[in-house]
């Protein structure tokens, strides 16, 4: 038999990546509209098993994926009507998580209940609600710029599976300076790499940017744009805690005062990452992309999907391989690094966010004397 190394892993440092720290009153995507059909859906969300379907009407209902019997989750089960049927012994389950019926007997044991979920259809996605029902406003539902606007058209990219936790993510998307090394045959560009992005942090915002002037277009510009010359680029990396980023890309002919009217005049998107942490170590991760160039073009639209879908999986590959080095070592940095600003900003405005409602949750008890 094959001796077993047993390497004791130590705790981590510098800020624990622990899920138990993720903000769960917050709206997460829980899947595409287009992937939840007529029978159940299961996703890991938060750590918990989510199953959501679709009453007679369409309308969504998220549920504990776990009946209340067995335990045997809900999602082998098929949809009757408006109730979800355990595929076990038949336990029928209405949209709030109630069971209205038990094959074989009238009585309904009071304990036969799953938790429910607030749950949203908006902008092609089902957003769900981990946390205080109380607390869940569909007017916190991200914002999409430009979206269904005249002159604007949107693609929703296949939903990605990253084996990482979502804080490393979150840093990556604040990090422009990976571009040029992860990215170089898409939007990668070595003339930006040397150029130290301006950081704006407000109350629940976090925005990272730089321009770049003067420089050649990417190659995926260069396809896209009848630039002339030279251009002028700019990344925005806006993020907005816990799990929402977007990045504003405009690329515009070189020379030109930067308004937002030349900005228009040039090529310009807004791309959009939500993350949905299912544990300690993966994350779902759903991207959407809203432009001005090409609209009604379905070949510029699968080109885009798939040279996007390709990027964010080349970053899949840098946090997932870092996720298993954090998981061997129980480190997370050894070196910081000027580049590591932004990214560290965004992270400590989520553990923040996590920890001011943690401590919401569960408010210190005082001894009566
Ligand atoms: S386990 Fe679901 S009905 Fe028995
Ligand atoms: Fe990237």
């Amino acid at each position: 038999m094959a001796a077993r190394l047993d390497i004791p892993r130590p705790a981590f440092r510098e800020g624990d990546s622990s899920v138990e720290h993720v903000v769960r009153n917050a709206w997460y995507v829980l899947g595409w509209t287009a992937e939840i059909g007529t029978g159940p859906f299961a996703r890991r969300i938060l750590d918990e098993p989510v199953v959501a379907f679709r009453r007679h009407d369409g309308r969504l209902a998220a549920l504990l994926d776990r009946c209340a019997h067995r335990l045997v989750p809900l999602s082998l089960g098929s949809v009757v009507g408006d109730t979800l049927q355990c595929g076990y012994h038949g336990l029928r389950y209405d949209g709030t998580g109630v069971c209205v019926h038990v094959p074989g007997q009238a009585n309904i044991p009071d304990a036969a209940r799953v938790r429910s979920f607030p749950v949203e259809e908006r902008y092609g996605a089902a957003w769900i609600w981990m946390g205080d029902p109380g607390q869940a406003d569909p007017r916190r539902i991200p914002a999409i710029e430009r979206y269904g606007a005249p002159g604007w058209t949107v693609i929703w990219g296949a939903p990605q599976y990253h084996r990482s936790h979502y804080l490393n993510i979150v840093e990556n998307l604040q990090d422009p300076a990976h571009t040029t090394y992860v990215h170089p045959a898409t939007i990668g560009n070595p003339a930006s790499s040397d150029i130290p992005p301006v950081i704006e942090e407000t109350e629940g915002h976090i925005v990272t940017y730089r321009w770049t002037l003067d420089a050649e277009p990417p190659p995926i510009d260069r396809k896209n744009g009848n630039f002339s010359g030279l251009t002028d680029r700019c990344q925005y990396y806006h993020f907005f805690p816990p799990c929402t980023s977007r990045v504003d890309v405009v690329t515009m002919q070189a020379g030109q005062e930067h308004t937002e009217a030349n900005m228009d005049r040039g090529l310009r998107a807004f791309s959009y990452k939500f993350l949905t942490p299912e544990n300690d170590t993966a994350t779902h991760f759903f991207w959407l992309h809203v432009r001005n160039f090409g609209v009604g073009d379905k070949e510029l639209d699968e080109r885009l999907r798939r040279e996007m879908g390709r990027t964010f999986e080349e970053d899949n590959v840098i946090v997932s391989a870092m996720q298993r080095e954090q998981d061997a070592t129980g480190l997370r940095q050894l070196a910081w690094l000027r580049i590591d600003a932004g990214p560290t900003r965004a992270r400590r405005m989520i553990e923040k966010m996590a920890a001011v409602e943690s401590a919401a949750a569960s408010p210190a008890t005082t001894t009566a004397s």
